[in-house]
């Protein structure tokens, strides 16, 4: 992959995509700047080589042009967070666009419009592509996030634009996630969480084969304890999870894995804070409850595993942590991974947004900015945004 030490951009017009596809609450405001500020020494370091930049990126999924998914607040984030003007165009590609891209001086920001507006962006679309050519004269990439996406403005446009590189946030994320992967310190443990099993099987059996120890946590724990002859009661166990836990345990035992899975729970009548709550000493989950969270001895079991590893990787959170009853287990190991003095990696998602509520975001050596282009990564799929720059 190229990146900026690879090519010489000083004092040219660079079309950078950034992923700024950050949550926005009713109003509109942004609620998590993380991937804005993730994206600043890219754009600082090619202000202060004279370069002058017009951004790229897309904010979630709309269908067209539509006011809602306007990049408004994302541009005046970026122009509060650094004091720069930033300029946001009028649209996506077109005439006018251009207008305002030729008129650029060194130092100068335009951001583009949601390139979702335009149809192309998602079909990768080849006159999009050239039509996004017409903007710049170099292409960086610093948008990790969309890197499994092969889209007009991060694969399409590398075609158009030469020369490209990837960010300095692209090249991090792919580099420690990468490192963790090949050569991690010892004991590497993983832990992961979250609903579903499905969603995760990749990533379960990318570290059933690395670590030392998978700590399974968040509903995606019933299956398996199900497969087990557990009771599950109320929770949620989709019938689909079944034959992929199955085969995850089969495949642990077979293999002499340390997989981990609770021991205690902590159990709510329902899915909401102000639920009935009980803590649960074992695993059989009675008729009217659902298991919310992992239990305390878990807790403690999963938090002595992370503080003593060598390099840990976290995906997905313990339990319903967004309901503050049902926090405990994720917090216990967010601290746990903020503790160790080993290399960690948080990926991405929930787990982040989990990390930045506890306030401990700056206490692990890497927090991916990707959702599914992490898991893609650990999976061991290649990833078109950075094939594309090879
Ligand atoms: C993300 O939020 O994971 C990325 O910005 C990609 O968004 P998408 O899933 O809508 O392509």
């Amino acid at each position: 992959m190229r990146t900026l030490a690879d090519v010489d951009l000083a004092g040219r017009r660079v079309f950078v995509r950034v992923d700024f596809n950050v949550p926005l609450d009713a109003e509109r405001r942004i609620t998590d700047d993380t991937r804005i500020r993730a994206a600043l020494p890219t754009l600082e370091r090619l202000r202060g080589e004279g370069c002058a930049l017009v951004l790229a990126a897309h904010l979630g999924r709309p269908k067209g042009v539509d006011a809602a998914f306007s990049l408004r607040p994302a541009a005046d984030r970026l122009a509060e967070l650094t004091g720069w003007d930033v300029t946001l165009a009028p649209g996506v590609v077109g005439e006018q666009v251009e207008a305002y891209a030729r008129n650029l001086s060194p130092g100068d920001v335009l951001m583009l419009e949601n390139v979702r507006f335009e149809p192309g962006e998602t079909k990768n679309d080849p006159d999009l592509a050239t039509a996004y050519g017409r903007l710049a004269e170099a292409y960086v990439d610093d948008a990790f996030g969309v890197a499994h996406r092969a889209h007009a403005s991060n694969v399409g446009i590398v075609a158009h634009l030469s020369p490209s590189a990837a960010g300095l946030l692209l090249q991090r994320e792919v580099e420690t996630i990468g490192a963790i992967l090949a050569d991690p310190p010892r004991p590497l443990v993983a832990i992961v969480g979250g609903a579903k099993v499905s969603d995760k099987i990749g990533v379960l059996d990318a570290f059933l084969e690395r670590a030392d120890v998978v700590l399974v946590g968040g509903a995606m724990c019933f299956p398996f304890l199900k497969a087990q002859g557990h009771a599950v009661g109320d929770s949620l166990c989709a019938e689909e999870d079944m034959e992929p836990a199955r085969r995850v345990l089969a495949d642990a035992q077979a293999r002499g894995r340390h997989l981990l899975l609770p021991s205690d729970l902590v159990l709510g009548e329902r899915f909401a804070a102000d639920a009935r709550r009980r803590e649960l000493d074992g695993v059989d989950v009675p008729d009217g409850w659902m298991g919310l969270d992992v239990g305390p001895r878990t807790a403690q079991a999963y938090g002595a595993e992370i503080r003593a590893a060598g390099s840990v990787f976290w995906n997905g959170p313990m339990g319903a942590f967004e309901l503050e009853p049902f926090s405990g287990g994720t917090r216990a190991v967010a601290e746990a991974v903020a503790d160790c003095p080993g290399t960690t990696v948080v990926g991405g998602g929930d787990s982040a947004a989990a990390l930045t509520l506890f306030g401990l975001e700056d206490r692990v050596t890497h927090l991916s900015t990707g959702g599914g282009a992490t898991l893609e990564l650990v999976e061991g799929k290649t990833l078109p945004g950075v094939e594309a720059l090879s």
